[in-house]
């Protein structure tokens, strides 16, 4: 493995904080240990030419394959189900009612990773619109950083343990099998995902505002400055009524969010 000296650690992790928001000011060892084969591939011999090369931004492709290497994708089909027992229970009953007219829905899965999230949401907005989901527009807007992240996501191939808290009727539902221990999301489920590549650093520009925000366990890595300044760039992009969802360990700072809170890891947008 190679060294990383105090100093280049240093410039690459104020670099990745102020660029993607990701804090890894104590995660030396992790940053070596995913990094150093990719440097080693590259004929880099040691980290300083390495960082050097990444901070003159001569090479968005090298960037982006630090970012997909530093990441981390963990996540699983139906976590933290008490927001998708509030989705259902109360969230959908009032969408329902406010797009009477439009059947649109706009929902953003922000930091999906490899889908599980959208997809479950997905599932959940089939269920719920049974047979008359045909005549609703509720698909996801599904976003992530990591490029390789979502090639995953959009190929839609999943195991067995991260497909087990499912109900089994929905694994039969919704996955075609694959192989010994693999399954494929139905081409109804894929369609109603929309994937695409953004950094939550940067300005929110989506054409619609959004009814609901899943972004579950993503500012977990940021620092609570860039976390509270993309709560407001959330909320801005929020309608009125609407609710941001964060992941269950998180929290935002009462003094700052300009949410209202309704129970653990749940938001609402209740001013004017
Ligand atoms: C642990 S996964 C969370 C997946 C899912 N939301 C869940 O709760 O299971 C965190 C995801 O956030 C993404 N991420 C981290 N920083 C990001 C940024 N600045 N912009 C967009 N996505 C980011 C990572 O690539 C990763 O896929």
């Amino acid at each position: 493995m190679l060294s990383l000296s105090e100093h280049d650690f240093q410039r690459l992790y104020t670099y990745i904080k102020k660029n993607y928001g990701i804090d890894l000011s104590k995660k030396k060892q992790l940053i070596v240990s995913r990094l150093s084969n990719t440097l080693s591939s590259k004929g880099f011999k040691d980290f300083t030419a390495y960082v050097d090369e990444i901070l003159s931004g001569r090479d968005p492709e090298m960037v982006t394959t630090m970012l997909n290497k530093l990441t981390t994708n963990y996540t699983y089909f139906l976590r933290e189900e008490e927001h998708f027992q509030y989705f259902w229970d109360i969230i959908l009953p009032d969408l329902e009612k406010k797009h009477a007219k439009d059947k649109n829905l706009a929902i953003w899965s922000a930091g999906c990773s490899s889908g599980e999230e959208p997809y479950t949401i997905s599932m959940y907005l089939k269920e719920y619109f049974g047979s008359k989901a045909g005549q609703w527009d509720t698909r996801i807007l599904a976003t992530d950083i990591s490029n390789k992240i979502l090639s995953t996501a959009i190929n839609a191939t999943y195991n067995d343990e991260s497909i087990s808290a499912l109900p089994s009727g929905w694994q039969r539902k919704y996955f075609i099998k694959a192989g010994k221990d693999s399954y494929s999301i139905s081409p109804a489920l894929k369609q109603n995902v929309i994937f695409r590549t953004f950094n939550l650093m940067d300005p929110i520009k989506f054409k619609r505002k959004f009814d609901l925000i899943f972004c579950r366990n993503v500012m977990i890595y940021f620092d609570q400055d860039t976390k509270d300044a993309l709560v407001r760039r959330f909320y801005n992009a929020t309608v009125p009524g609407g609710h941001l969802f964060i992941g269950h360990s998180e929290g935002l700072t009462k003094a700052t969010c300009p949410y209202t809170y309704v129970k653990p890891a749940i938001y609402q947008k209740t001013g004017a």
